[in-house]
């Protein structure tokens, strides 16, 4: 009845149920809240409200109180004016042991709370706690939705360390997934297409105030694809603007391979003059920060500049050396035209035949090719930077069935009836079905972020490539159960062959039983062309 209600009214089976729950005056349960998620959900509430009182204390003392004067002075020296002030809602952490922690005492604030937020520490020797910001200029950390998750707090004098301190991680504050000042971007992301990743506090808020908001930070971690996911949503080209000393350019080239992963457009600016965006900014202005954006080298030409500047093609064994690290990035390239372009400029600048090196691209391509068939890289989609392409139908179908699943969670009860885990092909997207069954089965709804959370890595790639495929659905409930057929007839091939290879086998070996096995594969090939014929 369900499936007929769905196809007839073309809805989803939730609300077919809803429906049918309704005509039949059965009184349907409401989804009630797990005791744990209640509690989470409180716990959650309370540390961004305790977070958005800390944010507003310390802004108060930066700007209203005497020993503030020191850290306005600071800021002032550092270029930052009153509006980036206000606009960052920066802040100063008072130099003494417990201001905060007498303070919000007062108001009410347990010291529990205060703990579990990171905003005091417990003492070592006695009990009783201390505050863990002192003497330094803060910046509230916030989420996308601007809601403040934790703190970063600089000290004034260079020489103390560690130079920031930041909150320690919450169920708030999660570094990988906080892009600072995605809040105050995203807007302008999403109309120019364009975010421009730097590394620090100070290099976001130089550009706030230089007028290149489409400027965020990933706070000196390796970007990482959470991170990227995030802006990928708005379908944004990346501009990596790292500091140009040894850690930024490795940072650029693990970010490089990060969002490489997942399909982006990108490129890279490198700072000619001066550390860092910030220090690029305040020595020349906006456009020329502009300028070096719109004329940053994109991720192939990058990596082929970096190449030729570190090695050596002078000598013969350098040509070798340098081609044999070319010829992967030129593979990765999709496009024949500008791989042929590629080919043809390298050539000449290397000194070597342009055919002897289309040749060993295409060499190389098709060794890639011929490991992905046979599986041999499964799961490690890393060196094929061939999204999506070449996927069979199957792969494509279990694709888009995770989607829908996520896009809809409503759908989940029913694909769990139609399709077992196990039934689909690859090994992380069983993972990753697996991970979505547990959470519908455990009561809870099926929240992406909260799905990739429980994948490894190379699962959490393969579900970033999911939730950013461009998905059309013109028909849901067709595209579920054509999808759904996809894997099943996938399947029931590998078992067709598996009974197959394993009666070649038997015959081989002289075993009877190879008639069984022969059966079987015979069954699950009448099985097979039943489902064609439906
Ligand atoms: P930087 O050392 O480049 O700092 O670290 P910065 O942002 O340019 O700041 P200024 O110009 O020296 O004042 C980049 C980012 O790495 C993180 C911070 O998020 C910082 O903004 N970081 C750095 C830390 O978390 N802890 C540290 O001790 C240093
Ligand atoms: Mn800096």
């Amino acid at each position: 009845v369900f499936n007929f209600l769905m196809k007839i009214e073309n809805i989803s089976f939730f609300d077919a149920a809803k429906r049918l729950a309704q005509k039949l005056n059965i009184p349907l349960p409401e989804r009630e809240k797990s005791p744990r998620e209640i509690l989470r959900n409180q716990e959650m509430s309370g540390l961004f409200q305790v977070n958005e009182m800390a944010s507003d204390f310390f802004h108060s003392c930066l700007l209203n109180t005497n020993y503030g004067k020191v850290a306005k002075e600071y800021l002032t020296s550092r270029g930052i004016s009153q509006d980036m002030i206000e606009k960052f809602h920066l802040g100063f952490a008072p130099p003494s042991w417990d201001k905060l922690l007498s303070s919000f005492r007062q108001r009410g604030v347990s010291d529990e709370l205060l703990l579990k937020a990171g905003l005091v520490v417990s003492r070592a020797s006695e009990d009783g706690f201390y505050d863990r910001f002192r003497d330094r200029i803060m910046f509230p950390i916030a989420d996308a939705r601007g809601r403040v998750v934790g703190f970063g707090g600089r000290v004034m004098d260079d020489n103390q360390q560690p130079k920031y301190l930041n909150s320690p991680e919450t169920i708030l504050f999660n570094k990988r997934h906080i892009l600072y000042g995605l809040d105050l971007a995203f807007k302008v992301i999403k109309e120019t297409r364009q975010v421009i990743v730097v590394e620090g506090y100070m290099d976001v808020i130089s550009a706030h105030q230089q007028g290149i908001v489409n400027t965020v930070a990933s706070l000196g971690t390796a970007f990482t694809p959470e991170q990227a996911r995030q802006v990928l949503k708005c379908q944004a080209e990346i501009v990596f603007a790292y500091d140009s000393d040894a850690a930024g350019q490795n940072a650029t080239l693990r970010a490089l391979a990060t969002v490489r992963d997942l399909g982006a457009a990108v490129r890279v600016v490198s700072i000619p003059d001066g550390k860092d965006p910030d220090e690029f900014l305040n020595k020349h202005g906006a456009s020329p920060f502009a300028e070096l954006i719109n004329r940053a080298p994109n991720l192939v030409d990058y990596q082929l500049n970096r190449l030729l500047e570190d090695e050596d093609y002078s000598s013969f064994q350098g040509k070798v050396a340098v081609v044999e690290k070319i010829v992967p990035i030129l593979a990765d390239v999709t496009n024949a035209v500008e791989a042929n372009m590629y080919i043809t400029r390298l050539s000449q600048t290397l000194g070597v035949d342009e055919a002897a090196l289309r040749s060993e691209v295409r060499k190389y391509a098709a060794q890639l090719k011929k490991k992905m068939i046979t599986g041999v890289n499964k799961g490690n989609r890393s060196v094929l930077g061939l999204p999506g392409q070449m996927l069979s139908k199957t792969a494509e179908a279990e694709r888009q069935l995770i989607r829908l699943m996520c896009d809809d969670p409503a759908t989940v009860p029913y694909v769990q009836t139609q399709v077992s885990a196990d039934e689909f092909k690859d090994a992380l997207r069983q993972e990753i079905v697996t991970t979505i069954y547990h959470y519908f089965s455990a009561g809870q709804t099926v929240v992406p972020s909260m799905v990739a959370d429980r994948l490894n890595e190379s699962a959490n790639n393969e579900f970033s490539h999911i939730m950013l495929m461009e998905l059309e659905y013109p028909d849901v409930v067709r595209l579920l159960d054509d999808c759904v057929k996809a894997i099943h007839l996938g399947h029931l091939k590998t078992l067709f062959e598996q009974h197959r290879l394993m009666a070649d086998e038997l015959q081989r070996l002289g075993d009877s039983r190879y008639l069984q096995e022969l059966a079987e594969s015979k069954r699950i090939n009448d099985e097979i062309n039943r489902m064609r014929l439906v």
